[in-house]
């Protein structure tokens, strides 16, 4: 069993916590974007996407830097919120209330990404790891800003069209 004794030990747990979670975000958000159908969604999500990539560099840059390795053993948690979110895909759903299913679905794991980055920026600031906190700051900042696209999205585009979906 690893250790988690002190504010650093905790450090790297999370960073291999959000590293398993942004590989499970890699290979989900593919399936979910084809699942999409509105344009304005499909793009954001496909940025979303790239960003993520360079998300779990930056933990792998984060956990070199603090001497240990990226990989952790799981996060069931994430793994958990993809599989819920996924659901709705096996119904017979209309196309404009299966995207804002897909628009809620994400912003429950950018809120779950937002607390463990929050978190983990903290820890790094407390040990004057200034340079992981900028890594850890710089993607904290990229989930709030998806979150905010996705709830424009949802308010101005796709749930009006999700409500009036069976009268078209
Ligand atoms: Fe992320």
């Amino acid at each position: 069993m690893k250790e988690l004794k002190d504010l650093s030990d905790l450090l790297g747990h999370e960073i291999q916590v959000l590293h398993e979670g942004e590989k499970l975000i890699i290979a989900a958000l593919p399936r979910i974007i084809q699942k999409s159908t509105n344009e304005a969604l499909k793009a954001a999500l496909s940025q979303h996407l790239e960003e993520t990539q360079i998300q779990k560099q930056r933990l792998e840059q984060a956990a070199r830097l603090l001497n240990i390795s990226p990989e952790g053993d799981g996060n069931p948690s994430l793994k958990g919120l993809i599989a819920e979110g996924e659901k709705v895909f096996h119904k017979d759903s209309h196309p404009d209330t299966l995207d804002a299913a897909i628009i809620a679905g994400v912003q429950k794991v950018e809120h779950y990404e937002i607390a463990g980055y929050g978190a983990a920026a903290y820890y790094a600031e407390e040990l004057g790891l200034q340079s992981i906190a900028d890594l850890l700051r710089q993607t904290l900042a990229e989930e709030k800003a998806t979150d905010t696209r996705l709830n424009e999205l949802a308010k101005r585009n796709i749930n009006p069209k999700s409500a009036e979906a069976v009268k078209q």
